[in-house]
């Protein structure tokens, strides 16, 4: 079997505390082929960037680059977090195009394929995530590498036209044709891909998924959604109700609802609309005011960057206007929330909510939706309330799913979520949890990489 060598801008090094689900299926993968994890350090180090530093665990070798200051804020909190996020996410809005973090981009993205070409071999099987590292496939062939490299977007991939506004889109985007298989969530986003290949990119469509650059290379891209450890996260839910955090919740609900929101404090999660839908609920249900707690969890994600700060300010004159209009002297109607929990802990307060909201204004999957529906009781589970705009909507069809931008919808929908009979509840869970089973994170990986080992060579 080929050794399998990952990159991502976050490496999950064993025992260090950001490991999600995307952490425990790439070290299964890596323990199973043996290999290497490779990416940033997490550090901000004087001087110049780019030293190494490496951890191995049995058959897996983590390799880690620092960052200088001026690099980080260039490649990450500039290029990365404040044009390709937003653009990535529908809001041209929001993108802020400047030429210097572009560069800034392209350097560590060049740093980050000089300390990786040496460590590879040919018979190597080279998997890239995210849009952090686009380019990085391509520097690498230029510098000779051949091996099988595979990319996979975690985040959507936009209509092409919203692709072409970006200053300089050919040159970023023509280099993902240097991938073998680009990944991407949805069947939606590999048909935005192709458009753009075709209107803007210069490229052909040979067949569904098959593609064919300007200089008559092909390469691949499909649709693997990415999933959850589902029977883990069970298993976790089901013990954590003994948890003393869970249990403490539940004791403060006093046999009220709650409902549920767990996200980044990002502006793609549609919070400030969620608190509104919310709100919009406490006035068009008065017979249901004071039966469900709202308790959103959102912790601070990527404060260095100013539109992060602003929505911030903007959640907190929401959530105390909501409050200060609607609360009882023994209710608060919204819990706001800015730290962050263990994993395990939210998996408790998941099941501890019969209402999960997950309502972005666009999202590549979103895994809360999957981790809400695989939490649950299963004779007593939890409602989904699920933005249509989030590809999770595309297999998490018995949700409750709702446009995120109208308030009225939310609403009603957290109102039938709050309300449900329970042989509902149970029937649109059970589908939901058999479709997640079946549909792991583990699959996910093995379908990729599965693919990427099996296309025919391409020129
Ligand atoms: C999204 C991105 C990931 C990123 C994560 C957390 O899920 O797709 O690549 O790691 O957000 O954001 P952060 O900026 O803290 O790494």
């Amino acid at each position: 079997m080929s050794r399998l060598v990952v990159v991502s801008n976050r490496v999950a090094i064993p025992g260090e505390n950001r490991a999600g689900g995307l952490a425990v299926a790439l070290n299964a993968a890596l323990k199973e082929q043996g290999g290497m994890w490779f990416g940033w350090s997490g550090r901000t180090v004087r001087g110049d960037s780019g030293d190494t530093h490496e951890t191995v665990d049995g058959d897996i070798r983590y390799l880690t680059m620092d960052l200088n200051r001026a690099d980080l804020d260039a490649y990450y909190n500039g290029f990365a977090n404040r044009t390709l996020w937003p653009l990535l996410h529908f809001r041209l809005d929001l993108v802020d195009y400047d030429r210097s973090t572009r560069e800034g981009y392209a350097k560590v993205n060049a740093l980050f394929a000089e300390k990786l070409a040496p460590q590879l071999r040919d018979t190597d099987i080279l998997w890239i995530h995210d849009y952090h590292l686009i380019p990085l496939g391509a520097l690498l062939r230029e510098r000779g590498v051949g091996c099988r490299m595979g990319f996979f977007l975690h985040v959507p991939m936009p209509s092409s036209d919203l692709l072409a506004a970006m200053p300089n889109h050919n040159r970023l985007l023509s280099s993902l044709y240097a991938y073998d298989l680009v990944g991407m969530q949805t069947r939606r986003d590999v048909e935005r891909f192709q458009d753009y290949v075709r209107l803007f990119g210069g490229g052909k469509i040979l067949a569904d998924g098959q593609m064919e650059a300007p200089g008559g290379r092909k390469f691949r891209a499909g649709a693997y959604p990415i999933s959850i450890d589902t029977e883990t996260i069970a298993r976790q839910a089901e013990a954590a109700v003994n948890k003393p955090a869970v249990r403490d919740l539940q004791a403060s609900l006093d046999r009220r609802g709650l409902a549920i929101g767990v996200d980044r404090l990002d502006y793609s999660k549609g919070m400030p609309e969620r608190f509104r839908g919310y709100e919009r609920y406490l006035e068009k249900h008065p017979d249901q005011r004071g039966q469900l707690t709202y308790l959103q969890i959102a912790p601070v994600s990527r404060g260095d960057v100013t539109e992060y700060q602003a929505l911030r300010q903007e959640l907190e004159q929401i959530a105390g206007h909501i409050n200060g209009a609607w609360s009882e002297p023994d209710w608060t109607p919204l819990r706001y929330v800015n730290r962050n929990f263990a994993h395990s802990t939210l998996t408790g307060f998941y099941r501890a909510a019969q209402v999960g909201l997950v309502t972005p204004l666009r999202d590549g999957m979103n895994l809360v939706a999957k981790e809400y529906v695989a939490a649950q009781d299963p004779k007593d589970p939890g409602a989904l309330v699920l933005s249509l705009l989030a590809g999770a909507a595309y297999e998490l069809k018995e949700a409750l799913l709702v446009n995120p931008h109208d308030l009225d919808g939310v609403a009603d929908a957290i109102a039938i979520a709050s309300t449900m009979p329970r042989e509902k509840r149970i029937e649109r869970w059970q589908a939901m949890m058999a479709y997640l089973r079946e549909n792991d994170i583990h699959a996910w990986r093995r379908n990729f990489l599965h693919d990427l080992q099996n296309i025919p060579a391409t020129g």
